[in-house]
């Protein structure tokens, strides 16, 4: 085991390593990941699971709400016959007595091989990472990033449509605070596609994501979901983030800027598709549910086989050899 330097470069060889942001990936690393996922969608399908880790340890460490991200790695680890230690929320942990992050992670990493962390702060994850002897996944930090959940989305989208290229997605609500569109747009940045923002003013993409992203892709802005969507092959819905505001007032003015129904369906593409990371808290209407172009629950299911693929490979496994 070896300690980590922050955001190093996947660079073809995951063992070790920590993924922390999608800064890290080249191209060719995302294709590994998405070929790791598609071998362990196939092994559930045919078997349910394999010891590929037994004897290892994953350690679940979560400090802020999670039910999808949490349940997955718990259950990423164990279809591969890993055991798992978790935890779930500050109360009942030493961070309540005041115990730095660095110590909690010197702590855990001496029982465990791998850390899935969830934290409130940006960039605690890259903290974690650079005292840790085992490798971090960043399971989100704050309004950071959301690396895991940017995969799944990404395997989603290439398992409808073979292939990214020339794709238009359009991601709808709160750009600001999302940590899974910051994940999910630098990671489409590899590819040909476009990406309309739309979103309150308020609450846009960051900056920062937008200039990064300027050279790689077509980005495009509005607050009118109206105007793009009849050139939308995903239509990526997210929730306003109640909990990153300053002012409750904020939020009540946000909340129900977006809602997709029936008739925001009809003017959709017949053959596009709608993911959402979940929760939704009324931003797709239940009635959508039932549309075949409605992919957020398979998207959920994907979510398990990436972090899967992802938990074999930074133990230096794979299930395909
Ligand atoms: C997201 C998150 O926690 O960032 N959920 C998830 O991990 N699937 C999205 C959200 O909370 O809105």
């Amino acid at each position: 085991m070896h300690s980590m330097a922050e955001l190093e470069p996947i660079s073809g060889d995951f063992t070790g390593k920590s993924i922390i942001s999608i800064d890290q990936f080249m191209a060719n690393d995302v294709e590994v990941v998405m070929t790791e996922t598609k071998a362990m969608a196939e092994m559930v399908d045919s078997r349910g699971c394999y010891d590929l880790l037994k004897g290892k340890v994953v350690a679940n460490l979560f400090y802020e709400a999670s039910t999808r991200t949490f349940l997955s790695f718990e259950a990423a680890a164990k279809r591969l016959g890993a055991a798992t230690i978790s935890t779930q929320g500050v109360e009942f942990s030493s961070i309540s007595k005041g115990e730095s992050l660095q110590d909690t992670i010197r702590t855990v990493d001496q029982y465990a091989d791998t850390v899935a962390l969830r934290h409130s702060e940006k960039g605690a994850a890259a903290k974690a990472a650079s005292v840790s002897n085992v490798p971090i996944i960043n399971g989100g930090d704050g309004i950071g990033e959301h690396p895991t959940q940017a995969l799944l989305d990404l395997y989603t989208i290439n398992s409808k449509f073979n292939g990214m290229e020339d794709l238009t997605i359009t991601m709808v609500g709160d750009l600001k605070h999302g940590r899974t569109v910051h994940s999910l747009a630098r990671l489409l940045g590899k590819y040909k596609t476009q990406i309309n923002y739309v979103s309150p003013e308020q609450l846009s993409m960051p900056r920062n994501i937008v200039e990064e992203l300027r050279d790689k892709v077509v980005q495009f802005e509005t607050t009118d979901l109206g105007e793009v969507l009849n050139d939308t092959d995903v239509l990526y819905v997210t929730r306003i983030q109640k909990e990153r505001f300053d002012y409750p007032e904020e939020y009540e003015l946000h909340k129900e800027a977006y809602v997709v129904d029936a008739e925001i369906m009809e003017k959709l593409d017949p053959n596009s598709i709608v993911l959402h990371p979940l929760p939704r808290v009324g931003e797709i209407h239940p009635e959508i549910d039932k549309d075949p172009r409605a992919a957020y629950f398979q998207q959920v299911k994907n979510g398990m086989y990436v972090r899967m693929g992802l938990l074999a490979l930074v133990n230096g496994k794979s299930i395909r050899y």
